[in-house]
């Protein structure tokens, strides 16, 4: 018998033998599922059971899984041209990078990442080669989320994610979040930029409120401070507009994007005004697959079918009735968020991970994205009848949560 813990990961994995060999570092824990085929809101694990998933691979899905039209844009690229280096150009890129250009009003430029950190990592390179020599921190807040690389792992303002990796690159600093105050006595002249994401999505679906984000523009303004907004979640609809900021009345210097904008396949961006764009040469930042031609061609497939379908708007619509209706289930104290990406906290003593298992067994994926709230992050094409179903599978399963031990 083998006992190790990536014996223990590979057996939940469904290995069938030789346990102590699971090919995967065992960062993840063990699966509960695995999943085998998926089609809009729908996936199938290995036994054929279906599932509805309200979690879009981490807000990921946008247009749905296996979107048949993305599909053949995919199939079709995979036939013509799947990558030549950022030596040349490709035309599905740059078709990509005007339209996020022009859906974030223009008068930008884009570099292409493979990821969520990635694209914040572009940004934080160009904020300290904006800012120059002496002037290269960046304050973010507690609670937020950009990434796993070393400098992203820092601008994420969850000390406990730090502690095994210290010491981690210098140059970050932290502040609540929405408390303007302690932002003002932060920034001092190393500060050369703001980072924060419009929803706070890892640390719990926690919105920024239109005031707090208008005052940090101004503040930014007033000392000549980058605003840089990580869209990385919120981004692609997801929230009711293209870009949450868009509904907060806040225009960024950078945006970074990832997640839905290739509906699961690798490709992030960062989007900066041009005259900040402007602080990199040639050789300053690259990568060998960022916007390369397969990856784009999916995105360009997304944003197509995002902009004919209106998904931003369906989002919005979508979103306000899951809300409505979501504050009405048993054990719900309080629903927060924007459009599609939402947080069910749960009243004291009902426990979100046993929440999310239990919906998982009966055929609802959903989140725990804190010990106390559930996430909901559905694709943009969730249909009417779909947000019903999921409904009543959750309202069964927190209807049978036992009440807390009321003390006499
Ligand atoms: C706001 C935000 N930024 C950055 C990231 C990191 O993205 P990735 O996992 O693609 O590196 C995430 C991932 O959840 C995120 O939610």
């Amino acid at each position: 018998m083998t006992t190790s813990p990536a014996a223990t990961h590979a057996a939940a994995m469904g290995a069938p033998d030789d346990l102590d060999h699971c090919p995967l570092m065992p960062t993840y824990g063990p699966p509960q599922v695995m999943f085998v085929r998926g089609e809009g809101t729908r996936l199938w694990d290995r036994e054929g059971k279906s599932y509805l998933d309200f979690l879009a691979g981490l807000a990921v899905v946008g247009v749905g899984h296996a979107n048949p039209e993305v599909a053949d844009a995919i199939a079709e690229q995979a036939r013509t041209l799947v990558h030549v280096s950022n030596l040349f150009g490709s035309e599905p890129g740059w078709e990509v990078a005007r339209t996020l250009d022009r859906l974030l009003g223009g008068g930008g430029q884009v570099f292409f990442a493979n990821s969520g950190a990635e694209a914040n990592e572009c940004a934080l390179k160009l904020a300290r080669k904006w800012g120059g020599h002496g002037r290269h921190v960046v304050v973010s807040a507690w609670s937020s989320f950009h990434g796993r690389t070393l400098a992203t792992l820092h601008a994420t303002g969850q000390p406990q994610k730090h502690e095994a990796f210290q010491p981690l690159p210098e140059g970050f600093r932290h502040v609540p979040f929405g408390d303007i105050d302690e932002l003002e006595r932060c920034l001092d002249p190393t500060v050369a930029a703001v980072l924060l994401e419009p929803v706070q999505g890892e640390g719990g679906v926690n919105p920024a409120s239109t005031e707090y984000l208008q005052a940090v523009r101004a503040l930014c303004d007033e000392r000549n401070i980058l605003f840089m907004l990580d869209e990385v979640q919120t981004g692609l609809g997801r929230t009711g507009s293209w870009f949450a900021h868009q509904q907060l009345g806040v225009v960024p210097d950078v945006v970074t994007m990832a997640k839905a904008l290739g509906n699961g396949m690798p490709i992030g961006a960062c989007w900066a005004r041009r005259e900040i764009a402007a602080a990199f040469v040639p050789g300053d930042h690259a990568t060998t697959y960022g916007g390369q031609p397969l990856a784009a061609s999916a995105a360009k497939a997304v944003l197509a079918i995002m902009e004919r379908d209106d998904l931003p708007g369906r989002a919005a619509s979508a979103g306000a009735y899951l809300h409505r209706e979501l504050a009405d289930l048993p054990r719900v104290a309080e629903v927060r968020g924007m459009g599609l990406l939402l947080a069910a906290e749960l009243e004291e003593g009902t426990d979100a991970r046993i929440v999310q298992a239990e919906a998982l067994a009966n055929g609802l994926v959903i989140n725990a994205v804190s010990p106390t709230a559930l996430r909901f992050a559905p694709p943009l094409t969730v249909s009417g009848e779909e947000i019903d179903e999921a409904l009543a599978i959750l309202g069964r399963v927190l209807a049978s949560q036992p009440l807390p031990d009321v003390a006499p």
